[in-house]
């Protein structure tokens, strides 16, 4: 049978990704800070799909509490099929307002809350016929809002730590896949809240945020899915090596707007790395200066 292993799978999305993985047939660890509510849904996954559902507290921003969480799949199951590093938590502010403090918090949590997940739960991955690491983004980081700039960094940290483990990886036959849902209806800005350490605890959001980012973002406010929608497609996706995985929205336009910004932008520095081999290759033809 195989095992699958998804942080922060007490609820939304996370909860929704391991739901799907207990409809396939696969046993599933649902690890999160939340315990009780861990617990709760994994029993009620458990009798639904026939399958076995372990909740487990972990904190991912606590390097031995991921360890442990792995050594415990370790011992019960003996490997990882399929990792889901999908935490994250959100607060929202301009770039100018976010104290330091807050800056660490969320890059903890976010990204090297990633990196903890991903180190603690290779030696398994590596066990598994194809095992596969699948890390929760946003599509905020193709279709970027003000007042997410912590968030969006963070998230873009760990696009940019799953681009290089792919590469890593792929003598041992791992699969690295990014999702990047859009808007959910989940207790994100709840659970957010819940998770700060108690040197920040300040509201999630402040007066007049979300205005700024639908201004600066209409889309962020349309097309909003629940996160059962959201995952349905999304493990087959990850088993099939998928490298990017949109969930729901529309963002084409935006996509192909800031890769042909890019695609120019890399034209333009081939084309002077040509003109400027041509002008040397000119100038040894007319021999030395005198
Ligand atoms: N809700 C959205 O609109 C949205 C949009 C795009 C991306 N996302 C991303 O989707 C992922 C899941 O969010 P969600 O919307 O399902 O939120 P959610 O609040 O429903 O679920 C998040 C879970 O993570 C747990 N958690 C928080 N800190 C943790 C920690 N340090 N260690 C372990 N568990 C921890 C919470 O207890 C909670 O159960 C996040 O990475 C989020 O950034 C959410």
């Amino acid at each position: 049978m195989a095992v699958a292993v998804v942080t922060g799978g007490a609820s939304g999305f996370g909860l929704a990704l391991g739901e799907r993985c207990a409809a396939r047939g696969m046993d599933v660890v649902l690890a999160d800070l939340d315990r009780d509510r861990a617990t709760a849904e994994a029993a009620r996954v458990a009798q639904v799909h026939a399958v076995e559902v372990i909740g487990m507290h972990t904190d991912v921003a606590d390097q031995s509490s991921v360890a442990a969480a792995a050594m415990a799949v370790e011992e019960r199951f003996g490997v990882a099929d399929l990792v889901a590093s999908n935490v994250g938590v959100q607060l929202f502010g301009s770039i100018e307002r976010f104290t330091d403090d807050e800056w660490q918090w969320l890059l903890d949590v976010n990204v090297i809350g990633s990196a903890r997940v991903a180190r603690a739960f290779l030696p398994l991955l590596r066990r598994a016929p194809r095992g596969r690491l699948a890390f929760t983004t946003s599509s905020s980081i193709l279709d970027p809002a003000s007042r997410l700039g912590a968030y969006q960094a963070s998230k873009f940290a760990v696009w940019g730590l799953a681009e290089t483990l792919r590469l890593e990886l792929a003598d041992d036959g791992i699969g690295v896949s990014v999702i990047f849902p859009s808007g959910m209806m989940s207790r994100h800005l709840e659970t957010s809240e819940a998770a700060q350490p108690s040197h920040l605890r300040r509201p999630i959001a402040d007066e007049g945020d979300f205005e700024a980012m639908v201004a600066s973002n209409p889309g962020m406010a349309a097309g909003i899915a629940t996160p059962e929608d959201a995952a349905r497609g999304v493990i087959e996706a990850v088993m099939a090596d998928e490298p990017y995985v949109i969930t729901h929205g529309d963002l084409v336009a935006s996509v192909r707007e800031r890769l042909s910004t890019l695609t120019e932008a890399a034209e333009r520095a081939a084309t002077a790395a040509s003109q400027a081999e041509q002008g040397a290759a000119a100038r040894s033809q007319l021999g030395p200066e005198r």
